[in-house]
């Protein structure tokens, strides 16, 4: 896949915005700060024409290609453009760290579930589907470190969505996907298409 150069102004409005973040989350980690964190991520995803198609193109395939935007340099607040095509689904994972999602264009079910084990193996867990909730233009979503989702995008349009982590994808080891039948968890890698 090519290599797409962001554009400065991209770079800097999306800066601007994870600093409104920080200050943000200055008052610790709970899901009512995440939603004042989500509504700061969903202004910046209405700022359509800093998101451009040709910008940030979505891959081949039924798969999904996510353009690093701005991170830390420890690896913090990392804002990922997201591309996925009609077709693109995950197993239920956690993500080990908070992440907010907000859409531009393209539609994207997301599944929440609900872990009803006590969580002290993965050898047993007991998943139930809690609510589905779609990601698009307007309707973003807020996860917590132990939230568990999966992804299906099912519309023709391909998804554009900007997602926010607290730490860099590539650095987590500590994820977990979830197998609904085996009913076991295990690590779920970072996703390959990251440029
Ligand atoms: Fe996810």
């Amino acid at each position: 896949m090519p290599h797409v150069k962001i554009p400065s102004q991209t770079k800097e409005a999306s800066r601007q915005s994870v600093d409104r973040v920080k200050q943000i989350m200055n008052a610790g980690l709970s899901r009512e700060v995440l939603k004042q964190v989500t509504a700061e991520l969903a202004s910046l995803a209405a700022k359509k024409d800093l998101f451009s198609r040709s910008d940030f193109p979505p891959p081949d395939g039924p798969t999904n290609i996510l353009y690093e935007v701005v991170s830390d340099p420890d690896g913090q607040y990392t804002l990922y453009v997201s591309s996925a095509n009609k077709g693109k689904e995950t197993p239920p994972h956690n993500h080990a760290t908070w992440a907010v999602i907000a859409g531009i264009a393209g539609d994207e079910l997301n599944k929440i579930y609900r872990r009803q084990d006590d969580a002290s193996d993965n050898e047993t867990v007991d998943l139930v589907l809690d609510r589905e909730h779609i990601v698009r233009a307007g309707n973003p979503i807020a996860l917590m470190p132990d939230d568990i989702h999966s992804i299906h995008v099912h519309s023709e349009e391909p998804t554009l969505h900007l997602h926010l982590y607290g730490r860099r994808l590539s650095d987590l080891k500590d994820r977990l996907q979830f197998d609904l039948a085996t009913r076991k968890a295990k690590w779920f890698p970072p996703n390959p298409n990251i440029r």
